[in-house]
């Protein structure tokens, strides 16, 4: 009999949401109203800033903190191409040139000893991504920000309540931004926030998401070229209502990951995440490595066949045919990146997986890597660390 497939990830929705959303809608009041307010109150509490101003994505967020801060034509802003593609659009939106910088094989996040080789008179910020969740190398990188005299934007998009140092992400930099889209460790369906400590930020970013107006101004008045970045009502108060169970949602994930690195610790040929002391990461995706001898496309192919979806997280932005065209990047630009591109896969997750689809996920992987094994196939690392395969798991394939 044909097994059920299994989600590749699933958003937590419970009666109380549905019940502040239907509120919402009987309230008559669907936009501009007090719920995007008490959200972005909410919210900044939650995270331990000042300000923060709710927009209807991460992109849109991503966007205005690159506007509001001046950024744009011909300057330069250091990014990873090791990311989604709206990190590098909300650059290109404003005219400013990405210079990608390559990646720790082991976090995958932005590697600080690659930032200065990269800087020139025109480099004036840095956007760095804390990828999957786990956060990016902040003392590093906010040292060499200062020295320079930089802006840094923090896309923290994959990473709402992962913490640095006991900080939580989206207190470093001059400005954050998170998305809600349903993959995330909390769902609006569609939706993002702005935070910051700087009140002009966040006051610009509120004028830029409503259509240039300024906060005192009248309705057909207009300070600047604005956008209709709002959040509507009922995505605010799915926010709120979810955002109460933020602790329990990051601990589920927390919990799904544990199981699936306890099953993949003991197997030679793939290396669970890494998770470096000192940082809470806060699941955004479970995202293996595998080894270099291995085919990832095959194994996630065969996996398909066996109800298991997979994705290859990230393919890398430089080598999109948009950007290779407007900047002439190129294969061998970003090794580390480009390894990792090839070696990389996101098993299914959400809060709750169980440990039964944890396992058949597990045994779906190793019986797909386990048909193309050679004694060549090594752990996936530029570094030294690489092991080789010689024997498989065999506790994987039950
Ligand atoms: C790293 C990163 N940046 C930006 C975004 C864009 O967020 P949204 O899809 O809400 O526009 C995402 C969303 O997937 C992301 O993962």
């Amino acid at each position: 009999m044909q097994r059920k497939t299994i989600a590749m990830s699933a958003q937590e929705v419970d009666e109380a949401d549905i019940q502040a959303v239907t509120e919402v809608l009987r309230s008559g009041r669907l936009a501009l109203g007090p719920k995007a307010e008490e959200f972005e109150r909410r919210i900044a509490g939650y995270i331990g800033v000042k300000y923060a101003v709710a927009v209807n994505s991460g992109t849109a967020a991503l966007h205005l903190i690159v506007k509001a801060l001046g950024l744009g034509s011909g300057d330069e802003v250091l990014v990873p191409s090791f990311t989604f593609v709206a990190s590098i659009n909300a650059l290109l939106y404003e005219g400013c040139r990405p210079v990608f910088v390559d990646i720790d094989p082991e976090t995958k996040n932005l590697n600080p000893t690659q930032i200065e080789s990269k800087l020139t008179p025109r480099t004036r910020a840095i956007m760095v991504v804390d990828v999957f969740g786990h956060p990016a190398e902040w003392d590093e990188i906010t040292s060499i920000a200062r020295r320079y005299g930089l802006r840094v934007i923090d896309d923290s998009c994959e990473a709402l309540g992962a913490e640095y140092k006991s900080r939580k992400l989206g207190q470093f930099g001059d400005a954050a931004a998170f998305s809600f889209y349903p993959n995330k460790q909390m769902t609006l369906g569609e939706g993002g926030v702005i935070v910051t400590n700087n009140e002009e930020t966040a006051s610009m970013a509120r004028s830029l998401r409503n259509q240039g107006r300024d906060e005192m101004g009248s309705w057909l008045h207009h300070e600047r070229l604005g956008y209709n970045y709002r959040l509507p009502e009922m995505s605010a108060a799915l926010g709120i209502s979810q955002l109460r169970r933020i602790d329990k949602f990051l601990a589920k994930r927390e919990h799904v990951a544990a199981l699936y690195s306890r099953r993949l610790q003991q197997m030679d040929w793939v290396r669970p995440p890494v998770i470096r002391s000192g940082v809470r990461m806060s699941w955004c995706l479970y995202v293996v490595t595998l080894a270099e001898g291995l085919d990832r496309d095959r194994i996630m192919q065969a996996m398909a066949a066996l109800g298991i979806p997979t994705r290859g997280y990230f393919s890398p932005v430089h080598l999109q045919p948009y950007i290779r065209k407007a900047f002439g990047s190129k294969e061998g630009d970003l090794p580390v990146t480009e390894s990792m591109a090839r070696c990389c896969v996101a098993l299914p997750f959400r809060n709750n997986l169980t440990e039964a689809q944890i396992n058949r996920a597990v045994s779906a992987l190793t019986l797909a890597a386990r048909q193309q094994m050679t004694p060549k196939a090594r752990v996936c690392s530029p570094n030294a660390t690489s092991k080789t395969i010689a024997s498989a798991d065999p506790s994987g394939g039950s």
